[in-house]
């Protein structure tokens, strides 16, 4: 949560910041800010709400400085009003910071400043940073520091705030003092560091830098990096000099445009089809003595006895898919825990389990902090207990990357919409996979039934196609009739029964509407109570073990009034008599029917929210990736 954006170079910063931060306001967008230095002072503008109020008041200023900071901002301690904004400055105004995360031990900083005179001006944790930076400015440490380390007096004295902060956090700092430095700080918060020509950049993701360079190096934890306008050096937070390199980013500045359509997820939703196509690409091999190339080392497997999956919102969607997969196809028990549920209150340890962590930011604090506990309690303990993790994402450089010991990568691009769509798909291919690929090693599916699922995931992508021409304008033109509904039901059974969770999620996200997903046949033991005219049922009906059960609660639904949806197969006669509406999907096997039933309703959520002229892509209160508990 929450973006920052640092440049120092010959370039006029003011309009770098703001096209980076145009690109991290994914990350948080109820205030933002910037910092430059010019003619000895900081020039700080903060606004409330979306960057263009920013934008605008900057309109005013004259901007030629050629070093700041920005931050768009997801609040969490404090209101998000101006005076919470960030960046933060110091009692005399001469060192501003902006910050990414939480500073747990901030009350007794605070007050340990107040005391000694400095003035809060905000509600914020990320105020100590400046007036602690400035103490250490004012009263430097000694004995002096030896010779290995850098010799910058502001690089200190930051050097030296960082290791009174606890906390995730990552942070970037400028002062008005020393206009030709710019500090950036990783703790368990991401930041990267980007190299132009004579041009240095830093920013929580790359899309904030990739249109002026593609050489970036991630910091890792418990690294800062000194920016000057002749290179970068990166330290610990002891301040030992590290050497490190950069590498090549394999993104384009294309990918972070919207490329014609009216917003990111259409984008996306559209791309879902060449998503699927390379995981299948990435996943499968025509070799039939090895289909299936995840590249797991066979400790992973061996003994296997119990999986555990780990995930927060569209992802713990996702992994219920998961477990239903590796249930039916591989036959190991598996349990799906909320992330944030499981760290305070984790089941007792079971052998030879696999705990895999499903994050498609791979920063997501809750899904972090319950794997890293899980590690923590597993490690030392005899073979059988000894962990063993699994990290399902979108981004394999992520902090998930460094912490567990394999990765599937989901190959889903770059994802700007807030509201999870490609990488939903992306989540389920990678389930596919490796629960074809534990059923294949344990041999619970014939080599003929491997070889025919394959064959059949091979034909999804241009299912996905066929969904989406098909569907577009009618769930457009079925929109219209949801202007003033308040309430949406979403149901369905076994395998699609998350993809009626899904539903409903994104339906509440973009659109602010009250969504509830249900087992359909829980729907009788009490939500049927909620049924009327005025609440539509979305009931997803595919052909295998469960269809007539659906169809049945469907009928219940009907029997109360409800105006009943049915995402259905092609040309289903029965299903055209029960349902008021149908969003037809192609007439795939069951097992693998939540890849396309999931797009209907993706697009139904997008058309009613761009229909009430909502911010699809920004949807208040959230945010693109949840850093903080
Ligand atoms: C829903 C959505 C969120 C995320 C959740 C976990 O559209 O985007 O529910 O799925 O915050 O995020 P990751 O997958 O990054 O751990």
């Amino acid at each position: 949560m929450c973006g920052i954006v640092g440049y120092i170079g010959t370039q006029a910063a003011t309009e770098i910041l703001l096209s980076g931060l145009e690109k991290l306001e994914y990350r948080g967008y109820d205030s933002a800010g910037i910092a430059t230095i010019w003619e000895g002072e900081v020039n700080c503008v903060r606004a409330k709400g979306k960057l263009h109020n920013l934008r605008s008041k900057l309109e005013a200023v004259e901007a030629p400085a050629q070093i700041g900071i920005g931050h768009t901002r997801w609040a969490t301690h404090g209101k998000p009003e101006e005076y919470n904004a960030h960046p933060h400055m110091d009692t005399a105004m001469r060192v501003a910071v902006v910050q990414n995360g939480i500073i747990e031990n901030y009350r007794e900083l605070r007050q340990d400043l107040k005391q000694k005179g400095y003035v809060f001006r905000s509600q914020t944790d990320t105020e100590v940073i400046p007036h602690l930076i400035a103490e250490f400015l004012k009263n430097p440490p000694s004995p002096p520091l030896p010779l290995l380390h850098s010799s910058s007096p502001f690089f200190e004295a930051v050097r030296q705030a960082v290791n009174k902060l606890e906390g995730a956090f990552a942070i970037a700092c400028v002062s008005a003092d020393f206009p030709d430095e710019l500090i950036a700080i990783r703790q368990q918060a991401p930041l990267v560091i980007g190299f132009g020509q004579g041009e240095f950049f830093c920013a929580s993701d790359t899309p904030a830098i990739v249109s002026h360079t593609r050489a970036v190096l991630t910091l890792e934890n418990g690294e800062m990096a000194r920016l000057t306008p002749l290179g970068v050096e990166i330290y610990n937070f002891a301040g030992d000099r590290l050497k490190k390199q950069p590498r090549l980013l394999n993104l384009s500045p294309m990918m972070v445009e919207k490329q014609g359509f009216k917003h990111f997820m259409l984008k996306e939703i559209y791309e879902q089809p060449g998503v699927v196509r390379a995981c299948l690409e990435a996943y499968f091999t025509n070799d039939p003595s090895s289909p299936i190339n995840l590249s797991l080392p066979v400790e992973l497997y061996v003994d296997l006895e119990q999986i555990q999956i780990l995930a927060c919102g569209t992802s713990w969607h996702a992994a219920l898919i998961g477990k239903y997969l590796i249930e039916q196809l591989a036959g190991i028990p598996t349990q799906v825990h909320y992330a944030s549920e499981f760290r305070y209150a984790p089941s007792p340890l079971t052998a030879n389990t696999l705990t895999i962590g499903v994050t498609q930011s791979g920063e997501t604090a809750d899904t972090l902090a319950a794997l890293a506990m899980e590690k923590e309690r597993r490690s030392g303990r005899e073979l059988k207990y000894q962990p063993r993790l699994l990290g399902i994402t979108n981004r394999p450089e992520s902090t998930l990357g460094e912490m567990v010991s394999q990765i599937i990568d989901i190959h889903g691009g770059l994802e700007i919409g807030v509201a999870a769509t490609k990488t939903f798909i992306a989540q389920l291919m990678a389930f596919y996979a490796l629960a074809l690929d534990l059923a294949y090693r344990r041999q619970t599916i014939s080599p003929d039934q491997l070889e025919e699922i394959i064959t059949s995931l091979r034909q999804i992508p241009k299912e996905i196609e066929a969904t989406l021409e098909r569907q577009e304008n009618l769930i457009e033109q079925l929109a219209h009739d949801f202007a003033e509904t308040t309430d949406f039901i979403f149901v369905g059974r076994g395998i699609n029964f998350p993809i009626a969770l899904e539903g409903a999620l994104k339906l509440k996200e973009i659109s602010y509407i009250h969504a509830e997903g249900y087992p359909a046949g829980e729907m009788k033991h009490g939500p049927i109570a909620l049924l009327d005219a005025k609440v539509p049922v979305v009931a997803i009906a595919m052909p295998g073990n469960v269809y007539e059960k659906v169809i049945s609660n469907a009928q219940e639904a009907k029997a109360r009034d409800s105006r009943l949806i049915g995402v259905t197969p092609v040309n289903d006669g029965e299903a055209a008599e029960i349902f008021n509406d149908l969003l037809p999907v192609s007439n795939v096997d069951e097992l693998l029917s939540p890849i396309l039933t999931v797009i209907p309703l993706q697009l139904l959520a997008y058309h009613i929210a761009a229909r009430r002229g909502l911010d699809v892509d920004q949807p208040r209160n959230l945010a693109k990736s949840v850093t903080v508990e």
